[in-house]
């Protein structure tokens, strides 16, 4: 199996498709994991809140892959962001996972009652003593991660954020690019809201391909890294079989201009101070 394109900031390579551990109901199964890890996921996305890491760690360790081949993101919530609790919840997520290390460790919401001058060196500490390879945030719009930036005495490698056709991520992505971090896209499917849509269902149609494909597709050629979930053995492996098939400019026009002002799918709303933009 080809190794698959990864994207780089600050020293991390971030393989380009990765897979969701955030199961809309009910848990995840080991062998969910186990299943992306055999069609070839190496970037495995889950965190403290998803309860999931117990089965993220299994699977990794069922799958007989080396520790190093796999590229695993955690995150830290965000009740959890002051210095003391940031330290006990990443002490928490290894053991849960039941490794020494992640090789990336995200704040995962900001959180408004808690100053990133307290949150921000936290993280970086958790890279300094070894916990985490690369840091980032998650959820944090343009004038949150200047400050995240500026207050971290460690270089941000990642930022995560939601992104698909419905919703409009230009500026962000934009900022993004221009501070030299990698944008990992979550929701890439808009959990499941692109399956009905007739322009992406005829792209789909014309390359023989699924709508999901071409969705993590138009993600990948604009080097936005993706994250999707599923449940299910044939389209987890679908879902990662995008690497051999490219979207002409019109097509990519075309389904950038399906951008919706109510394309937001995880809204818990006011949880961005000063909005999202
Ligand atoms: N940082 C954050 O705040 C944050 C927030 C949300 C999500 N995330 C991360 O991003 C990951 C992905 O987001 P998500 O899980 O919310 O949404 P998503 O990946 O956009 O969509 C998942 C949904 O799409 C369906 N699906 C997947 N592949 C499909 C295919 N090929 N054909 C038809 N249906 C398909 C799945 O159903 P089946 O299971 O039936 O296939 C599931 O219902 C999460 O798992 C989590 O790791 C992060």
């Amino acid at each position: 199996m080809p190794a698959a394109p990864a994207f780089s900031a600050h020293g991390a390579a971030v393989p380009a498709v990765g897979f969701g551990t955030s199961p809309m109901t009910g848990g995840m199964s080991p062998e969910t994991v186990v299943a992306a890890l055999a069609a070839g996921y190496r970037h495995i996305d889950t965190a403290r809140k998803y309860g999931t890491e117990p089965a993220v760690g299994e699977a990794m360790r069922a799958s007989g892959l080396p520790r190093g081949d796999i590229f695993l993101t955690t995150k830290v919530s965000h009740e959890n962001l002051r210095p003391d609790d940031f330290a006990r919840s990443v002490d928490q997520s290894l053991a849960a996972l039941g490794v020494d290390y992640v090789d990336l460790l995200l704040v995962h919401w900001p959180n408004p009652q808690i100053p990133l001058t307290e949150t921000m060196p936290a993280l970086a500490r958790a890279k300094r003593e070894g916990l985490a390879r690369h840091i980032g945030v998650a959820n944090f719009n343009i004038a949150l991660l200047d400050q995240a930036i500026a207050l971290c005495p460690e270089p941000l490698a990642v930022l995560q954020a939601e992104y698909h056709p419905y919703l409009d991520q230009s500026k962000l992505l934009a900022a993004v690019r221009e501070r030299g971090l990698v944008y990992v896209a979550y929701c890439p499917l808009g959990r499941g809201r692109l399956f009905g849509d007739a322009v992406l269902a005829e792209i789909a149609q014309r390359h023989g391909r699924s709508v999901a494909q071409i969705a993590l597709r138009w993600l990948l050629q604009q080097n936005v890294a993706s994250i999707p979930f599923s449940s299910n053995p044939q389209r987890i492996a679908d879902n990662y079989n995008v690497f051999d098939f490219e979207l002409g400019d019109d097509e990519m026009r075309r389904i950038s201009a399906l951008k919706r002002a109510d394309g937001r799918v995880a809204n818990p709303v006011g949880r961005v101070a000063g909005g999202w933009d």
